[in-house]
């Protein structure tokens, strides 16, 4: 049955990705409904070679709306999504806005499908770092439970909206011509620069947000609250890729032969780990693709028992970090 979709944040980052996800995967799609704010209105955003025009989203917009994509911030998925819900839709919500509600189910498809059965209207969406850091583990964990990671993020502009992007490239050409920029979206200069990531800091913790969630969210996605985390995030300039340097300690010992073998064949991941080139996991490869890439699998040569692997991921945070998870959580809710 062709369902009606609405997409709330059509214009932004992460909505024109929702688009092309739901044509290229070949959706189901009756009527797509393309929702933003009111500055936004008339604009004309293609959906399979058809133009469709924007409209403004409001407390009406949902009236007959199966599925509801959210990405168009936290505020507006805590205002709208209730809504949806009382209308009918069943909402698939990108924002951190439900994502600790221990009625809301947190889903990557390839880890924990099942829980999207429990929803009551709404389903969210991981944080991106998150997703790209830890679906590649999941096959791991399940031969040999991980009891603790570390992380480092290499996280790219687009995770902080199409503006952060802009204003990538717009300080990067600043640089290069000598002339001064005024950084507007980010809180530090971006064009050959890195810096911590723009997210408020615990002051009892001194953990950024963006840790914060990757640490939280991993325990609720594995459903292993007993996981020890650390994260750090560091945002790059890099357009719409993540990396992360993960080191993580197995319940008994693991070799690097056993994760390459795990991994080969794990849904979702693709195996870029080429020591004689020294060609590993990039953003440049990962970017548009569905895939995320891992390599540098190695010992962690920190721990002598034999108990620690390290290595590299990088894939595409508008993609697998954002639209692509969320469309393929929808298509678990077709499939239901
Ligand atoms: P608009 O383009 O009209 O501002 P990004 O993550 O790339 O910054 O995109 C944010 C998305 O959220 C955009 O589609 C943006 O629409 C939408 N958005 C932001 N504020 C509102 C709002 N008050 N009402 C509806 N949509 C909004």
């Amino acid at each position: 049955r062709p369902l009606t979709v609405a997409i709330v944040g059509a214009t932004g980052a992460v909505g024109v990705e929702f688009l092309r996800c739901l044509a290229e995967r070949r959706f189901p799609v009756k009527e797509l409904r393309l929702l933003a704010s009111a500055r936004s209105v008339g604009r004309e955003l293609s959906f399979d070679g058809k133009a469709l025009v924007v409209q403004e989203l409001t407390e009406k917009s949902f009236e007959g709306v199966d599925i509801a994509l959210f990405s168009a911030g936290g505020g507006i998925s805590k205002r709208y999504a209730p809504i949806a819900v009382a209308a009918g839709a069943i909402v698939v919500d990108n924002s951190s806005a439900f994502r600790m509600d221990p009625d809301v189910p947190l889903v990557i498809p390839e880890i924990n499908a099942g829980a999207i059965a429990g929803h009551k209207g709404i389903v969210a969406n991981p944080n991106c770092a998150a997703i790209i850091a830890i679906t590649p583990l999941w096959p791991i964990h399940q031969h040999n439970r991980i009891r603790r990671m570390t992380i480092a993020t290499y996280q790219a502009a687009s995770g902080a909206g199409a503006a952060a992007m802009d204003e990538l490239a717009d300080s990067t050409r600043a640089y290069l011509d000598g002339r001064a920029f005024q950084p507007k979206v980010l809180p530090h200069p971006y064009a050959f620069n890195l810096f911590s990531h723009n997210t408020a800091i615990d002051p009892e913790t001194g953990y950024n947000d963006e840790e914060t969630k990757v640490m939280r969210e991993t325990r609720k996605i594995y459903g292993d609250p007993d996981l020890r985390l650390s994260a750090t995030c560091v945002r790059v300039p890099v357009l719409r890729a993540h990396a992360a340097a993960v080191t993580f300690e197995c319940e008994r010992p693991i070799g690097e032969a056993r994760v390459r073998a795990l991994l080969a064949n794990a849904p979702g991941v693709r195996l870029v780990d080429d020591r004689e080139r020294n060609v590993f996991p990039m953003p440049r490869d990962a970017s548009h693709q569905d895939d995320i890439l891992v390599g540098r699998i190695r010992q962690d040569l920190g721990d002598p028992s034999g108990h620690s692997i390290s290595l590299f991921v990088a894939g595409d945070q508008l993609l697998k970090g954002a639209a692509l998870n969320a469309v393929q959580i929808a298509e678990h809710l077709l499939a239901a």
